[in-house]
């Protein structure tokens, strides 16, 4: 709360599918980094958001409630560190979002940029839900309900931010100081782009390499990234801007010197796609190989996420409710 000296981070996902490489340098790395150098962090299944576009969907987002909790502990994520809790049993996010609508005009929430991007990719127009228009205000009661203000994200959801930091100064305005402001982290490559030259890497759009796929996938999604459509032969000179291969080794291979040697040979002319695909490949399996075997592990032990989500969610619901004892004093709802 305003006055807290605490400082505490809180993440979470939509569990619509299985998380991918742009999430693990948008935001799942940071996350790890962060959980051991601040004081409590939170970690949400947004489950609730997630059915905001999926509500006739509901096994699909049920049964990723678990495979998203999966990648998180497989990046590094443990429980001893970080609180794991599903967002609808925590039934006082509900009822701050209620609260939070009321400061909010329908006006402002139509002109979040991120919002609009996703209607736009979604086809919605007009007929949007209305539970997903909202959705940066409940994500805004995700944050403040357990009085977290670090939030590593992806670039995408910065403006969600920005409009939850909004909410904080009209409630603090219109009620009295009660939540403190929120600062959003940054990776370094805030965003990633897809396999096909797409400038977002998506769960939905097809173009991701995710965080257990087999060494057969990578090979085949690599050898299907988009490079430079004019080096034909390996003779050819070649571009380097725009050429998904690069991006990619850019990011991921961690000997940059000869990264720097290889783009002057393909710009000269003289070294092959499939051959820099090769050397990717290597890359992203190094990367990818440990994860996806934490992950297998931790599949076979069901009954250990689930504990993990239940304990959790039990202490992080004794926060909330905490939170909403102030919150309905300085609105003065709190009658008996
Ligand atoms: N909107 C985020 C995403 O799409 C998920 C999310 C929900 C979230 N609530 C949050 C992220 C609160 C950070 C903080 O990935």
């Amino acid at each position: 709360m305003k006055n807290s000296k605490e400082n505490i981070v809180l993440t979470g996902d939509r569990p619509t599918g299985k998380l991918h490489l742009g999430h693990l340098v948008g935001s799942m790395q940071n996350r790890v980094k962060l959980q051991n150098q601040y004081d409590r962090c939170f970690y949400m299944v947004a489950d609730i958001q997630a059915l905001t576009d999926n509500a006739d969907n509901p096994d699909k987002v049920r049964k990723n409630a678990f495979e998203v909790v999966l990648d998180n502990l497989a990046v590094g994520l443990t429980p001893e560190k970080t609180t794991f809790f599903i967002q609808s049993q925590i039934p006082e996010i509900a009822e701050l979002t209620v609260l939070f609508l009321n400061l909010v005009t329908l006006a402002r929430l139509k002109r979040n940029p991120t919002v609009k991007e996703e209607m736009k990719q979604k086809g919605f127009g007009e007929n949007v839900p209305a539970g997903f228009l909202v959705y940066p205000i409940s994500q805004a009661a995700d944050i403040l309900f357990c009085d977290s203000n670090i939030i590593p994200v992806g670039e995408d959801q910065l403006p969600v931010i920005e409009q939850a930091n909004e909410i904080v100064t009209k409630f603090n305005s219109t009620y009295g100081e009660t939540f403190r402001k929120i600062q959003p982290i940054l990776s370094e490559t805030p965003r990633l782009v897809g396999i096909d030259g797409n400038a977002k890497a998506g769960k939905s759009l097809g173009n991701a390499i995710f965080l257990d796929d087999s060494l057969e996938e990578i090979k085949k999604k690599v050898m299907m990234m988009y490079t430079d459509p004019n080096h034909i032969h390996a003779s050819d000179k070649g571009k380097i801007e725009g050429n998904i291969v690069f991006t990619y080794l850019d990011i991921f291979d961690p000997e940059k010197s000869e990264i720097e040697k290889l783009k002057e040979h393909y710009k000269r002319g003289g070294l092959g796609d499939v051959e820099i695909k090769k050397r990717l490949i290597g890359v992203l399996e190094n990367v990818i190989s440990p994860i996806r075997t934490k992950r297998r592990e931790l599949a076979k032990n069901p009954e250990f996420i689930e504990k993990l989500l239940r304990e959790g969610t039990e202490k992080t619901r004794a926060v909330a409710k905490e939170t909403m004892k102030k919150v309905r004093e300085v609105i003065r709802i709190n009658y008996f």
